[in-house]
């Protein structure tokens, strides 16, 4: 006689495994084979990508929709569009979320958000970066306003998990309406050339509301978002290449705002002196430069990866190592208009800056600013509210902040670039410095402006006072000898000056004083 109680276990565990195959199918083989066609990886590839081998735990893989309009009570998919769970990159648990396109398009339904929603919930009482990756056509438009409540869930969890724990999101096809806010409001996000975009409405709406004829592409592709709105912070040419990038991203940062980021090993270059640095300024002043290569000078070898590369490049910021250890770039670029602060190179830069604080990664600061850039245009703007956030995003800051001035210091963005009157902790300057409200020339004209006109020779006087004036402050000794400038040193020592420096920093203890936020000029 066969044992029944056998027999029904058996019978369970068939129905398990059926469930857990019907699962990975998502919205069905078809609709996998369409999202190949369109040279897109599904939601579990991409998460095999992202993690470490093995190390994926999915959580709420049989939740299902509970809405029963518009068909919807017929159609189900086990886990309603959306993959989520936790794993470990490079060893470290991260919560993970990505939404699967094969299902209503990987639109967000109530329990769609309600996923999301609790993987963040474990994060932020776990202490770990969220990825999200995002696939997905918005509001599931059958559910109405549950939709709608579920991506505003998700916000709400987005604005309290941030500056805890790192978010990073990853658009990997189409993300429309709500679905771009909930990036938004994450720390980085990542596009993939071609294949993904982000608007808050699409072009039908454009064409209909502004009459503009406008493709996808051209209003919310990854080169406009990295060039244009600076939405983006990083582009790939394919999934595959954002994932490394996500991962790469990752490695810089702690698990949460209570740890540091984990140091790698490092092994000493002799004295560590940097010759090549030595070699870099020209000679003379007006000439341009790439600020990039004091970058790769100063950190360790191939440890650069820059932050917002397309966007207002005249600031250049980005993550790096410096005898292993992680640190937040900030540098003018002088090859892109000199290096001058306007609206957008301030609101990159401010966003970086806070963004290291947040997750105690120290800065480094490398100055060459002619000032800011003046004009109609920059005004009517708002420079001076968008200049003030890179002021007060530094004034801020409590992790070690280190600056070195390469050469000009010039007026207002003298004291923004993390002077020392704004609390960076060291300042060193090499001694083609120049410190000044501005440049000798437009000085000399200004100050001595009635000497100049009573002079025989006007042009051989300007010349004597631009001579006078460089000579006094077109040098760093000035604001060494107040002591706003701890040393004068030699590009070539820079590195090993900076490490030694980080070092002494490392116990750095700072507090602002007690307030419930502080109200950064928005
Ligand atoms: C339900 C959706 C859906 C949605 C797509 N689908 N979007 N189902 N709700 N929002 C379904 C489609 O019916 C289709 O189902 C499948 O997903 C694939 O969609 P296609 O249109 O065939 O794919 P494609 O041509 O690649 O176009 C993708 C798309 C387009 C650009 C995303 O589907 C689209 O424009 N969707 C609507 C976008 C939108 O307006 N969303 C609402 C935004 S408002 P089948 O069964 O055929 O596979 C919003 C408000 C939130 O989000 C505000 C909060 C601040």
């Amino acid at each position: 006689m066969p044992d029944p109680h056998v027999h029904d276990a058996l019978s369970k565990t068939d129905l398990l495994a059926r469930k857990n195959e019907e699962a990975l199918l998502g919205g069905g083989l078809a609709r996998i084979d369409a999202q190949h066609k369109k040279g897109k990886l599904t939601a579990r590839e991409r998460l095999d990508l992202l993690l470490d081998e093995g190390s994926f735990e999915e959580i709420g893989k049989f939740v299902m929709h509970r809405a029963r309009d518009f068909g919807l009570d017929k159609e189900h998919y086990l886990g309603d569009g959306v993959v989520t769970g936790y794993g470990t990159v490079h060893g470290r648990l991260v919560y993970v979320f990505s939404q699967d396109f094969t299902v209503f398009g990987g639109s967000l339904s109530e329990t769609h958000a309600e996923k999301i929603v609790k993987i963040m919930d474990l994060a932020l009482k776990n202490g770990a970066p969220v990825i999200g990756l995002n696939d997905s056509g918005g509001a599931r438009i059958q559910e109405g306003v549950v939709s709608l409540g579920g991506y505003a869930d998700i916000f709400y969890k987005n604005t309290l998990a941030s500056g805890v724990v790192p978010q990073l999101s990853a658009i990997m096809g189409p993300c429309a309406g709500g679905a771009v806010y909930s990036p938004a409001i994450t720390d980085f996000i990542l596009m993939v050339e071609d294949t993904s975009y982000m608007f808050v409405t699409g072009p039908s709406v454009v064409k209909t509301v502004t009459h503009e004829n406008v493709t996808s592409e051209e209003l919310g592709g990854a080169s406009t978002h990295s060039t244009k709105s600076g939405v983006t912070h990083f582009t790939a040419a394919n999934e595959v290449v954002c994932i490394q990038q996500l991962k790469q991203l990752l490695s810089y940062m702690p698990q949460n705002c209570e740890e540091t980021a984990p140091a790698q090993s490092y092994t000493a270059e002799g004295d560590e002196s940097r010759p090549v640095l030595d070699t870099i300024i020209p000679e003379n002043a007006n000439q341009p430069y790439d600020i990039r290569e004091v970058v790769e000078g100063l950190a360790d070898a191939g440890s650069f990866m820059e932050v917002h590369r397309n966007f207002a490049e005249n600031i250049v910021v980005g993550f790096a190592r410096l005898a292993g250890r992680s640190l937040g770039i900030v540098g003018n670029q002088p090859a892109v208009l000199a290096g001058v602060l306007d609206i957008n190179a301030s609101t990159k830069a401010a966003r970086f800056v806070r963004f290291c604080d947040a997750f105690n990664i120290p800065l480094l600061v490398l100055e060459d600013v002619p000032g800011f850039l003046p004009g109609t245009d920059q005004e009517w703007r708002g420079i001076i509210t968008n200049g003030a956030k890179l002021l007060y995003a530094f004034c801020e800051a409590t992790v070690p902040r280190i600056t070195v001035i390469t050469r000009k210091a010039y007026g207002g963005a003298y004291d923004v670039m993390n002077s020392k009157h704004i609390g960076a902790d060291l300042n060193f300057a090499w001694p083609s410095a120049e410190i000044a409200v501005m440049g000798a020339k437009g000085a000399a004209e200004i100050i001595f402006k009635r000497e100049i006109a009573a002079a025989a020779d006007p042009a051989a006087k300007l010349q004597e006072k631009v001579a006078d004036y460089q000579e006094k402050f077109a040098t760093p000794y000035r604001a060494a000898h107040r002591g706003f400038v701890d040393e004068v040193i030699l590009p070539a020592q820079t590195r090993q000056k900076l490490i030694r420096a980080f070092k002494m920093l490392e116990n750095k203890v700072d507090t602002l004083p007690r307030k419930k936020h502080g109200n950064i000029p928005l």
